[in-house]
């Protein structure tokens, strides 16, 4: 008898429908015959199969089993399709039968006793079988019960979540009704997003924080200088709490990504705030952007609608660096393998920081640098250049005066800082209207042109600037920019001189301060 099923196989972040044709036939050598490409892993699930279906009291057929996974092109390589397979045998063994079977696509792993395990995906398994169901082509998705929350996210989709190969049994011969998992997004966003950090907890570094909140207006990606302790780190885990709040839309574009990876904690079925990664310096090229021979994101799509922060930016290898260039310029990346190519979100802010010189502290009036000139050269010399041309904003971040530390008198806040950063993005919103353009971080040179225009002492100003500085031509446009920024957040479409002299401060290696 032959049985047919529907399931997804994941792809990168992206589901893909696949078909389960399973043809149990007497006569014959009894075996199990897999084909359709299926990967080693799927290939070691007949195994798995077997014991979960006698271990759940059903039988095993003594017959030629050939179990075809459609379309056969299509790699696939997760555990997933355990539990479609068990239910095709089952069915084209006679042993339950169900109309049901063409209205449910099934995904899931099995345990040798016959419960079902979590599955990598599972959000994006529910937006494709929601595509289905739009098509008529479904009524609902079975998943493992510890995924029920995670895919009921989605909506427009029924979720059956199933403990175990019996449960999902009695579901299908329609002998055990099983409600839909509700949809839970709000409770899930009114409990999860908070932040535990806010810029209340740093004393002093009132300028820094500024500088921060410019760059997160305008969406400006930013490098932090400054000795050892300083407070970067602390500073650069804070960013996210003054972005604008994550958006329902956003949080599935990330959730998703998590969820590919099987990265979303226990109890968390979806991100409610700005991801924050910061990865060690070690980090692999495939590691940061992503890769492997199956490409998998990477640490910039784990960031992505969220910050990414470079600690210590000198060590990390110049050829690791150099791939985050289109990433920055496209807020995706495409990964190319001879299998496939693949395109994965990466839409983050970068915040980059680095000390001064190889011990720390020059420029420090509190303790005695060790380095030559040749040295601080060469340290500085390390970043890479078309990254370092990627950054709008770098700003100083010294060390804090003991009186500072010690004050009970707390800095701005975060709820500070956002509000100032939401009107500005407001502004921004208004001006670029539908043109493609999100922020003046992003704005094209004619765009410059027609919304920076400057007075005549501010016109001065940047030509002294641009004169005694020697600031580069993309220096002067990035310079434009960011007090364009400045001045939403002063509320004025005019762009002053304080505006374009406040930009000029945040220019500091161009100033040629550290060299
Ligand atoms: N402005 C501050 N207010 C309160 N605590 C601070 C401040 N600056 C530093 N600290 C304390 O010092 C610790 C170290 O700061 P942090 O790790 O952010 O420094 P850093 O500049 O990143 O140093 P490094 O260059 O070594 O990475 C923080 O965990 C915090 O406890
Ligand atoms: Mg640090």
């Amino acid at each position: 008898m032959l049985a047919r099923l529907q399931t997804f196989s994941l792809v990168g972040i992206d589901a893909v429908p696949v078909d389960v044709e399973v043809d149990v036939s007497a006569g014959g050598l009894p075996a199990t015959v897999l084909v359709g490409m299926p990967d080693a892993a799927i290939r070691e699930s007949t195994h798995r199969v077997a014991r979960a279906m006698v271990n759940s009291g059903f039988n095993r057929p003594n017959d030629r089993i050939v179990v075809n996974l459609a379309p056969a092109e299509l790699p696939k390589q997760a555990a997933t399709f355990d539990l479609p397979i068990t239910l095709g045998i089952l069915a084209g063994s006679g042993q339950f039968s169900s109309q049901r079977l063409q209205d449910y696509a099934v995904v899931g792993e099995l345990s040798l006793e016959g419960s079902t395990r979590p599955a990598r995906g599972v959000l994006s398994i529910a937006m494709a079988a929601a595509c289905r169901r739009r098509e008529r082509l479904l009524k609902g998705v079975v998943v493992p019960t510890a995924n029920a929350t995670e895919a009921a996210v989605v909506e427009g989709i029924d979720v059956i979540p199933v403990s175990s190969l019996a449960e999902a049994v009695g579901f299908f011969s329609g002998d055990l009704q099983i409600a839909p998992a509700p949809p839970r997004v709000a409770e899930w966003f009114d409990r999860f997003a908070t932040y535990d950090v806010d810029f209340a907890d740093v004393r002093g570094q009132e300028a820094a924080k500024r500088a921060l909140c410019v760059a997160a207006a305008g969406g400006h990606n930013c490098l932090m200088v400054g000795p050892p302790g300083g407070g970067k780190t602390m500073l650069a885990k804070r960013v996210p709490t003054i972005l604008p709040a994550l958006s329902a839309a956003e949080s599935i574009e990330t959730t998703r990504i998590y969820s590919a990876l099987g990265l979303l904690q226990p109890g968390q079925p979806l991100l409610a705030t700005r991801p924050f990664r910061a990865p060690h310096h070690t980090i692999s090229e495939a590691g940061l952007v992503g890769g492997r021979s199956v490409p998998m994101p990477g640490e910039i799509s784990l960031a992505h609608n969220g910050v990414l922060f470079l600690d210590e930016l000198p060590e990390f290898h110049r050829r690791t660096l150099e791939v985050l260039r289109q990433p920055l310029e496209d807020g995706a990346v495409t990964i190319s393998r001879v299998k496939q190519t693949t395109r994965f979100p990466a839409d983050f802010m970068l915040v980059a920081a680095l000390n001064p010189c190889p011990c720390g502290y020059r420029g420090d009036p509190r303790r005695q640098c060790q380095c030559t000139a040749p040295h601080v050269e060469k340290y500085m010399g390390k970043i890479s250049g078309p990254l370092l041309d990627r950054i709008d904003i770098h700003l100083e971040v010294p060390a804090v005066p003991f009186r500072e530390l010690a004050s009970k008198r707390s800095g701005t806040s975060s709820g500070q800082l956002r509000e100032a950063v939401l009107a500005a993005r407001l502004r921004q919103a208004e001006r670029f209207g539908a043109c493609g353009t999100h922020s003046n971080a992003r704005m094209t040179s004619r765009q410059i042109r027609e919304h920076c225009r400057l007075d005549q002492p501010a016109a001065e100003l940047l030509r002294a600037a641009v004169a005694d500085l020697g600031l580069s031509a993309r220096a002067h446009d990035k310079v434009l920019r960011v007090a364009r920024t400045v001045a939403d957040l002063d509320a004025s479409d005019a762009m002053g001189a304080a505006h374009i002299s406040e930009a000029i401060n945040y220019r500091l290696l161009d100033r040629g301060l550290w060299q």
